[in-house]
């Protein structure tokens, strides 16, 4: 029987595990989200993000033993989210897998938390093949990179400034809408009309493929004061501010395909969940002959799945180890592992 990884994700407000065994793939995962917790606050509360990981994690693993039915001895390895992310978030993750490991005698490894993000179309069908282009769009990260295997990773492009989970977060806030903004700034746009406002797309022909999205969130709160609020102003501004970090998005990605010469992009993070994003994508992306691929939506934002994925590929290539002195990066360039 091939390899059984335990993935364990603990880097902000999500508490995912899953099994993965190669050959076979997934077999169960499940996950704990705090937004209803956090949301009072308006955003991510660190020390109780720590406390609640501890509270839920063990409870999970049993849970999706239970579902796979596989026992403790079954386990050939663990892989945990190392960074980047809040710290003591992450060190619940390490701490549970390393003692876990430690118990069971078998190796940990520690995983980038972007890594999991950037590999977790991998384990949709169809599944891209390497080597492809990554966007990858999270609330911390805006990054194209070049994948041409696992560890392989080249950054063409960044945000100089705010992630463009960010500027959705931040841009649904001075609408006024709850935490985590991204998916009710989408809900809202729903019922905007195109053309009403038109906001900056900044560095959109910068002719690299860098992004920044600071400059568009000053440009919301302008119009936020300058307009009268009701429920279609709002939804009209919501429209308006997706449609342009839609827009630059769109067009990085696709000169980043240009670029390096690859017809497969992939898209990976929570702000991959978009629907117009998708759907913009897939037909700018089509008419130059390429072809976009999306994780499943329940892959895109964090989740337990993509850590034991790329666990077990990186264990695959002898990665790994039974040393169990473990840290947390909560600072981590993906780069840095490209190295190391
Ligand atoms: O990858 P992720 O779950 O966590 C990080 O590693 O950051 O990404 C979270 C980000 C948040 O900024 C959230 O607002 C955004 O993804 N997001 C969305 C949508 N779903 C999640 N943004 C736009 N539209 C969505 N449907
Ligand atoms: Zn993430």
């Amino acid at each position: 029987m091939s390899l059984i990884t335990l993935g364990i994700e603990s880097s902000c407000d999500e508490t995912g595990v899953a099994l993965y065994q190669m050959g076979r793939g997934l077999l169960a995962h499940a996950l704990h989200t705090q937004i209803a917790m956090h949301s009072e606050y308006g955003g991510v509360v660190p020390e109780l993000a720590s406390r609640d990981h501890v509270q839920r994690v063990i409870p999970l693993i049993r849970q999706i033993m239970k579902e796979a039915d596989i026992s403790f001895d079954q386990i050939s390895a663990i892989a945990y989210t190392q960074g980047p992310g809040l710290g003591g978030a992450l060190l619940v993750g390490a701490s549970v897998a390393n003692s876990l490991a430690y118990a069971l005698d078998i190796p940990t490894i520690g995983i980038h938390h972007l890594e999991g993000h950037l590999l977790s179309p991998l384990l949709s069908d169809p599944a891209p093949e390497f080597p492809f282009v990554a966007l990858l769009v999270s609330g911390g990260h805006t990054q194209l990179m070049r994948v041409d295997g696992v560890g392989k990773y080249e950054l063409l492009g960044e945000s100089v400034d705010d992630a463009a989970g960010e500027a959705f977060d931040k841009s649904a806030k001075l609408l006024g809408l709850a935490y985590p903004g991204g998916p009710a700034l989408a809900k809202l746009a729903s019922s905007g009309r195109p053309g009403i406002y038109k906001l900056p797309r900044p560095m959109m022909h910068s002719g690299d493929l860098d992004f920044s999205f600071s400059g568009l969130k000053t440009a919301v709160l302008t119009l936020v004061r300058q307009s009268e609020l009701n429920e279609q102003t709002r939804a009209d501004i919501a429209y308006a501010t997706q449609e342009a970090i839609v827009d630059v998005l769109t067009h990085k990605a696709r000169a980043a395909l240009t670029k390096t010469g690859l017809s497969q992009l992939v898209v990976a993070g929570g702000v991959g969940a978009n629907q117009m994003l998708r759907s913009r994508l897939t037909t700018e992306i089509g008419k130059r002959g390429g072809r976009v691929f999306y994780p499943d939506l329940e892959f895109c934002t964090d989740n337990g799945a993509m850590i034991a994925f790329a666990g077990a590929l990186r264990l695959a290539q002898q990665q790994g180890d039974k040393d169990y002195r473990f840290n947390v990066k909560p600072r981590w360039n993906l780069e840095e592992l490209v190295l190391a």
